[in-house]
Order: C-alpha cells, then sequence, then structure tokens
C-alpha cells in the first residue's frame, strides 16, 4: 500500500471496472495492457494439458470506451498507454483510444511462433499489434527503436493463460516509458506478466530501477498462478531463445540488444 492511500505492488482479484474507479485521478504513470480482444478466444494448441480456459468481457467490446475513460483519468499527464489488440480489432481499440489520447504508433509484435486458426484458408497470424499512445508529451527513453519488436513467445507447453504475454516484451516497454520508482497499472493482469516483468527489471539492475506495478484480474484461478509460479517458467524461455539467436539470427536484433540471460531461481514471486 503507498502513502497516497492506493495499492501499489498489489495483485488484486477484482473487476478492473470497479477498481479503476477507486483510484484517484492522475496516480499512475503508465498503463500496459492486454485487454480481451472480443473474440471469444479459446486456445486449440495442443498441449499436454486440458485447454486453457476462456476469460470473461471476450464476447462483446462494449466496455471499451468506459474503460478508456477511466484508464485517462487515472494517468498522470505526459503518460504513455500501450494496448495489445489484432487486426481485427484494432478499428475499435483505434477510434476508443483515440478519442482520449494522441495515437503515436501501431507497434508490431513480431512472434518466434505463430497462432492456428483457418490452416489452409489463411495466412499463418504471426504477429500482435500493440497501440502505442501518449496523454500529453513525454520521449521515449533509450535509443530510437523500431516499431517492430521482435521477441519469443512463451511456448505454448508453458502458458497458464491462452493469451499469455512474454515478461521480455513488456519490460521493453516499460523501460521505454518510465523512469525509476514509478507506477506501471495492468488493468487485465491475466497471469501478472506485467508484474513480473516489473520485478524483473528491478531485479537485473538493482534497486536504482525499481518500477511498482499495479494490477487487476478477474479471475482467481489466474491471479494466485502467477503467485505461486514466480519467474521460472519464463526464464527457462529467455535462455532457449538465446541459445537459439546466437546460433542462426533470423531477424534484425531491434529490442532484442538488450537480451539478458536470466539465472535459473525459480523461488522469486511477486511477493505478495
Ligand atoms: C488477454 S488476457 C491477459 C493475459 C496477460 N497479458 C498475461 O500475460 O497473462 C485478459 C485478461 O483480462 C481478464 N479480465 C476480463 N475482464 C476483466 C475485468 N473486468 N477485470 C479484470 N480482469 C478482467 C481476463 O480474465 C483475462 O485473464
Amino acid at each position: 500500500m503507498s502513502t497516497s492511500g492506493f495499492p501499489i505492488n498489489e495483485f488484486i482479484c477484482g473487476d478492473c471496472f470497479a477498481e479503476l474507479e477507486r483510484l484517484p485521478d492522475e496516480c499512475v504513470d503508465l498503463v500496459l495492457t492486454d485487454p480481451p480482444y472480443g473474440i471469444d478466444y479459446q486456445s486449440n494448441r495442443r498441449t499436454a494439458r486440458e485447454k486453457l480456459p476462456k476469460f470473461a468481457n471476450d464476447c462483446d467490446l462494449s466496455w471499451v470506451d468506459g474503460w478508456v475513460d477511466q484508464v485517462h483519468r487515472v494517468m498522470k499527464n505526459d503518460r504513455h498507454f500501450y494496448c495489445f489488440t489484432r487486426f481485427d480489432m484494432y478499428p475499435v481499440f483505434y477510434n476508443s483510444i483515440s478519442r482520449k489520447f494522441k495515437v503515436k504508433n501501431c507497434l508490431i509484435w513480431v512472434k518466434n511462433n505463430h497462432g492456428s486458426g483457418d490452416l489452409n484458408g489463411s495466412f499463418a497470424p504471426q504477429h500482435e499489434m500493440i497501440i502505442f499512445a501518449s496523454k500529453g508529451r513525454r520521449d521515449l527513453n533509450g535509443l530510437r527503436d523500431s516499431d517492430v519488436l521482435e521477441c519469443d513467445n512463451v511456448p505454448s507447453a508453458m502458458r497458464a493463460h491462452s493469451t499469455q504475454k512474454p515478461i521480455e516484451l513488456l519490460r521493453q516497454l516499460i523501460e521505454k516509458s518510465t523512469d525509476p520508482d514509478e507506477l506501471v497499472l495492468d488493468p487485465f493482469a491475466g497471469t501478472g506478466s506485467t508484474g513480473f516483468a516489473c520485478v524483473d527489471i528491478h531485479r537485473h539492475k538493482g534497486d536504482k530501477h525499481t518500477r511498482n506495478y499495479l494490477l487487476f484480474e478477474l479471475n482467481r484461478e489466474f491471479r494466485d498462478y502467477a503467485i505461486r509460479a514466480g519467474l521460472g517458467r519464463q526464464e527457462m524461455l529467455i535462455e532457449t531463445a538465446k541459445i537459439k539467436f546466437e546460433t542462426k539470427p533470423k531477424h534484425r536484433p531491434t529490442l532484442r540488444t538488450n537480451r539478458y540471460r536470466g539465472k535459473k531461481d525459480a523461488t522469486m514471486s511477486l511477493g505478495i
């Protein structure tokens, strides 16, 4: 809990629409989130386990405008907003976000694997879109990166959530758009990848690089998983990806330039 009376470094199991309303105006430094895309998604990937569960608010997008209004209200001025989406829902999110924010880019995340879907009748989807928007004006940290981000996806056999995002990708975005001690909000946190990315920055760079997080997730199963799982699962991904990349680079290393080698320490958790 922060001294300002609202929670920080907490993963709250609750409805983000209600939780956002409880937050004061202009208290958050970055919103980085991967909302339901409104496509009633069910992964058909074969894994050693049963199918991963569907999630809430994924059947229609009538909530988007009200949610964007709340996100805008809780963000400080001169701050950034990243929102994952995909090609067929991009217009809904773009139109809603651009009512309140200046949309600066559509980032393309190129994955090492591709989705399933219509195997014979469509191209294999190998990217996701991230709307990058700004409330006021803020410069990005570091060098000027490309709007195409290459980062390996979480292997499906290791996922606890069908749309789980790689910590490394989120970590790079957080570092581009926040300074130490700032607060990152993810209202649709799933398995807590955004929180793990904040913890990761501190872990790899030290105390002077701390980022705070605040996560909301409706489904207790995902939230409990995040608290139990720690970082070990994704560090295995980082190790695997690094070895593969060293052997035969396939793409220009845009955001991969800062790749790091995770230590195999499966004990770390969000500390809640
Ligand atoms: C696309 S997933 C996010 C996955 C996440 N990026 C990860 O890496 O695990 C969207 C999540 O939003 C959650 N959700 C849907 N409606 C919600 C609501 N009203 N409040 C909080 N979470 C919600 C779903 O349960 C789902 O886990």
